[in-house]
């Protein structure tokens, strides 16, 4: 999609859409459409109402934006979502909108927000994942190929927003095109190739392979990988733009979650392929970081591998030493994520010392249950951090909770014949689910400030909204690029 900057509606497009805040005036409305206001056929007050017309034989449509001062940067990112979505739905190509020029005057946001998460908006809901489709098929299913932004002030600032969004954008569209993609494609080797794309002058892609993980002992992310026929990979991108400790961003790579012996059922199971969405996240952020330049240095971590039923899949019941020295039982072979992470997370703080580190994986079905679908879970000790997290998850709208770290949580991992079992211990064992997951995590920190980011319900969607369609969302890269350049 291209998106130009003009001074006004440009009617070379081929459809205008006009936004309209509740008390704004309607004069510069098609007369039926004004007429359409005047008769509350379209309530300028309810954001998202649309009403459909005709200007001079061009198609033209109004949106409601509703009250100014309830107006936020994500309805920004929303209203032109939905503007995509309805040229899309008339088969035509290109529209021109004065939706931002609206906000330019009220002042409320500067020039380089406006310009970034507008081309969030329109770029995030351009996106369709169609490879699959026939050609015919294709075909029909349009994408937009260029806006026009109506934007009034000097368009510098404005234009750098629109670069940023757009890189953004991009890099979120590229994780959704990773997860979307199915398990037979996208394995280990799949995910450790497009690493090493990025590779170049400030980032630096190093691989543990099978070997070099026994070496090392990291014995229980490759516990999760015998039950496969690939080979795991332990992926690390060290990203140097600054000065100081690294910042590691670790993601569960998981890139077929069968569940192991402890078998998903049907209803669940199908799709797992996006069980890899974590690390997906931290590549992506990863190749935004290079490309905007960030002043940081960040290190990307991938622990990759399947988690099947090969013959030689660990069992439950078995009992694993981690990297860490700590050993576990194996409770149920579907918690894998949390025994790749603690390899990872052990392994990445004792090699690398970050001053950071924030994990981000769909570790369990119980976060789904507890926030649905629109906002991930944040757990760790560090106020602070999370905090700052929360504040990129809020700017962004890649939206983050807190879940209670309690103290009386912490020995619910302990083992009964060794350090640790891989699920709870306590009650009936599933019991806040998502915490106990973050508190078996935390054993395999030593030093680091630490968060951990559950993103299992975020991460793949079944619904669709203004500029998220259904299925993979690309969650993480917005939060942490955000976090990152401190927006
Ligand atoms: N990958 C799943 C979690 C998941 C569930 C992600 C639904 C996305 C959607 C994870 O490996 C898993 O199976 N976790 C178990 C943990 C339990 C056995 C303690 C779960 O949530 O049931
Ligand atoms: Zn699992
Ligand atoms: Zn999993």
């Amino acid at each position: 999609m291209e998106i130009k900057i003009k001074k006004e509606m440009d009617k070379e497009q081929d459809v205008l859409v006009y936004g309209l805040f509740a008390d704004d005036k309607v004069t510069e409305l098609p007369s039926d459409a004004q007429e359409a206001v005047r008769r509350k056929i379209v309530d300028p007050s309810k954001f998202g109402q649309t009403y459909a017309t005709l200007l001079q034989g061009k198609k033209c449509i109004v949106l409601a934006l509703g009250k100014k001062e309830d107006f936020t940067l994500n309805h920004l990112r929303r209203a032109l979502g939905k503007a995509v979505k309805a040229v899309k739905n008339l088969k035509l190509d290109s529209f021109s909108t004065n939706v931002v020029s609206l906000l330019s005057s009220a002042n409320k946001f500067s020039a380089q927000e406006l310009g970034r998460c507008s081309a969030e908006g329109l770029l995030l809901a351009n996106y369709g994942f169609t490879k699959y489709f026939s050609e015919e098929k294709r075909k029909e299913m349009k994408s937009i190929k260029e806006v026009s932004v109506v934007y009034l002030p000097d368009s510098a600032l404005f234009q750098e927003g629109l670069r940023q969004g757009i890189v953004l954008a991009d890099a979120t569209n590229y994780v959704r095109d990773l997860v979307n993609e199915p398990a037979k494609v996208v394995t280990p080797e799949y995910l450790e190739h497009e690493a090493k794309k990025l590779a170049g002058k400030l980032v630096k892609v190093r691989v543990l392979n099978q070997k070099d993980m026994e070496k090392e002992g990291l014995n229980t992310l490759l516990g999760v990988a015998s039950g496969s026929a690939l080979p795991p990979k332990l992926v690390f991108l060290e990203y140097t733009g600054g000065k100081g400790e690294y910042t590691a961003v670790v993601g569960k790579g998981i890139t077929f979650d069968s569940g192991g012996y402890n078998l998903k059922p049907t209803k669940y199971i199908e799709d797992m392929k996006s069980d890899m969405a974590g690390a997906a996240a931290v590549l992506a952020t990863i190749k935004v970081a290079a490309e905007l330049g960030i002043k940081k240095n960040i290190l990307g971590v991938m622990p990759l591998c399947e988690n099947m039923i090969g013959s030689r899949a660990q069992k439950p019941g078995d009992i694993v030493k981690a990297y860490n020295g700590k050993t576990i039982e194996i409770g149920n072979t579907d918690a894998e994520g949390r025994l790749v992470l603690a390899d990872a997370l052990a392994y990445t703080e004792k090699k690398y010392h970050p001053e950071i580190m924030v994990d981000l994986a769909t570790l369990t079905g119980a976060c789904v249950v507890a926030l649905g679908y629109e906002i991930a879970g944040v757990m760790g000790k560090d106020d602070q951090l999370i905090a700052d997290l929360e504040k990129a998850g809020k700017r962004s709208h890649d939206l983050i909770w807190k879940l209670p770290f309690l103290e009386e949580y912490q020995d619910y991992m302990d083992g009964t014949i060794s350090d640790l079992n891989n699920i709870s211990t306590k009650g009936k064992g599933y019991e806040a689910g998502s915490i106990t997951g973050g508190v078996f995590l935390s054993k395999f920190v030593e030093k680091a400030r630490w968060a951990h980011l559950d993103i299992a319900g975020r991460a793949y969607t079944p619904l669709d909204s203004d500029y998220q369609p259904k299925y993979a969302t690309g969650a993480g890269v917005r939060l942490l690029v955000y976090y990152f350049m401190g927006w």
